[in-house]
């Protein structure tokens, strides 16, 4: 193992995050644990040279005082106790705390700063290594940031014991299967099965208009496709999963309720026994994006720009029509392309275009038109909870609506919406 580590146990603080990022700051590689980690837990955990204790406002659980048990305390590294309420010596004032974060990783551990991508992905391969053995694992591999780099890891780390199963349900954005192919199967030289259900989601979804009716049925789908999948191949003990660590403190931490249940975890019916393969599960977004380019994945695989899971399927506003669908698609692709070439591609947070189910009056070449509109979005935010507008410059949306309403079949109007979230949200639907 090439990176030393610095295990913080979560006693109901809310800053275990702040924390573990000011150490991987200092270049020392930090994971966080529940506090009631066992012996057995922490000794298989590599390179660990000091424990931080981290308590905090949500330490009485239940009216009880949640503690770590006692062996920890004597444990053979050195061991921090951190509380950000109670009377122990912990600096309030940020300058002071930082130093004394340093002071125990760098100096009363003797910790080295050598947490870099390189070493990350060295020390993950070897971890997989050793879980997997000579077993088999299947990964849902849907071309987004997390599933393709967890991809690209486990290429590097089994190869062919990994299968891919890249499912196109019909409302991905142009060009994206054929990347996922390009990349993992061309390039890569993985194991990757295409499954083409664009039918099959279309027609289980013709005539459905209620967007969280809309929502259920492609994600139920998906589950069974996937599961169809999963029954074709023999021997497979294992599910990589591309989770990271932000998803697992929204499903919410021991001494945290869940923000929201997440969308990557569960799902497969019980009898399919997978234990699950999580390398990425201790990454932040960021570091995500840095472990992919450095795993070779192109720029517009790492960066690219969120996109929900029912995809342009709550873009097609309404029951969705294979017609109207493909004009979201390519409305998309020429909203992407012009932002691309503007120089905006990474600086807006999200924009994509919807299409809503009405027409209007319009006309081309003397002749009249009874076409849908399409309505650009373009927004920022932080953390998805607000968002605000982003002020492309005019000529450019003026540049972007000449394209569509001449080269997307369908449309006769371009509109931009101006509403913030609140009291919009990012998607229409
Ligand atoms: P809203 O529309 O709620 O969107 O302001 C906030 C962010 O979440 C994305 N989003 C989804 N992501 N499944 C997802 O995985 C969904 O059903 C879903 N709905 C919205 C949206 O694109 C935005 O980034």
């Amino acid at each position: 193992m090439k990176q030393d580590m610095i295990v913080i146990l979560d006693l109901g603080s809310e800053e275990n995050t702040r924390l573990a990022r000011e150490i991987r700051a200092l270049g020392v590689y930090s994971e966080i644990h529940p506090h009631d980690i066992t012996l057995q837990e922490l000794n298989a955990l590599p390179n660990v040279k000091g424990i931080i204790l981290n308590g905090g406002p949500n330490r009485v659980v239940d009216g009880v005082e949640i503690d770590v048990s006692k062996e920890i305390y004597n444990y053979e590294v050195p061991v921090l106790m951190a509380d950000h309420k109670g009377d122990q010596p912990w600096p309030s004032e940020e300058k002071a705390r930082r130093e004394a974060v340093s002071n125990f990783v760098l100096g009363v551990c003797g910790a080295q700063p050598n947490w870099n991508m390189e070493n990350f992905i060295a020390d993950q391969i070897e971890l997989i290594r050793r879980q997997v053995g000579d077993k088999k694992v299947l990964l849902a591999l849907s071309g987004g940031v997390d599933s393709s780099v967890v991809a690209a890891l486990l290429i590097k780390a089994i190869g062919k014991q990994l299968t891919c199963v890249h499912v196109n349900h019909g409302l991905l954005r142009k060009g994206e299967p054929e990347q996922v192919i390009q990349v993992f199967r061309n390039e890569m030289e993985a194991n990757l099965i295409y499954v083409d259900a664009v039918d099959r989601f279309l027609d289980k979804l013709a005539g459905v208009d209620e967007p969280e009716e809309k929502r259920k049925i492609i994600g139920a789908e998906f589950i069974r496709v996937f599961e169809e999948e999963a029954r074709k191949l023999d021997g497979i003990a294992f599910l990589g999963q591309g989770t990271i660590y932000p998803d697992i403190i929204e499903s919410g931490t021991r001494t945290v309720k869940a923000v929201k249940s997440h969308h990557n975890v569960g799902g497969l019916p019980e009898d399919l026994d997978f234990q699950l393969v999580e390398p990425l599960k201790m990454l932040f977004k960021d570091e995500v994006r840095a472990c992919g380019k450095a795993l070779g994945l192109p720029d517009s695989m790492v960066y690219r720009q969120p996109f929900p899971g029912p995809g342009l399927g709550v873009r097609c506003l309404g029951a969705i029509t294979r017609d109207r669908l493909e004009a979201v698609r390519e409305s998309d692709a020429i909203l992407r392309e012009e932002f691309q070439k503007a120089g905006l591609e990474g600086k807006v947070w999200q924009y994509f275009t919807v299409v809503p189910d009405l027409k209007s009056v319009g006309v081309t070449e003397g002749l009249r038109t009874y076409e849908w509109p399409c309505i650009l979005r373009a927004v920022n935010t932080v953390d998805a909870m607000t968002a605000t507008v982003e002020e492309v410059s005019f000529p450019l949306l003026q540049k972007i609506t000449q394209r569509i309403t001449h080269e997307v079949k369908g449309i006769n109007r371009v509109l931009y919406d101006l509403t913030p979230k609140p009291t919009g949200t990012i998607e229409w639907e």
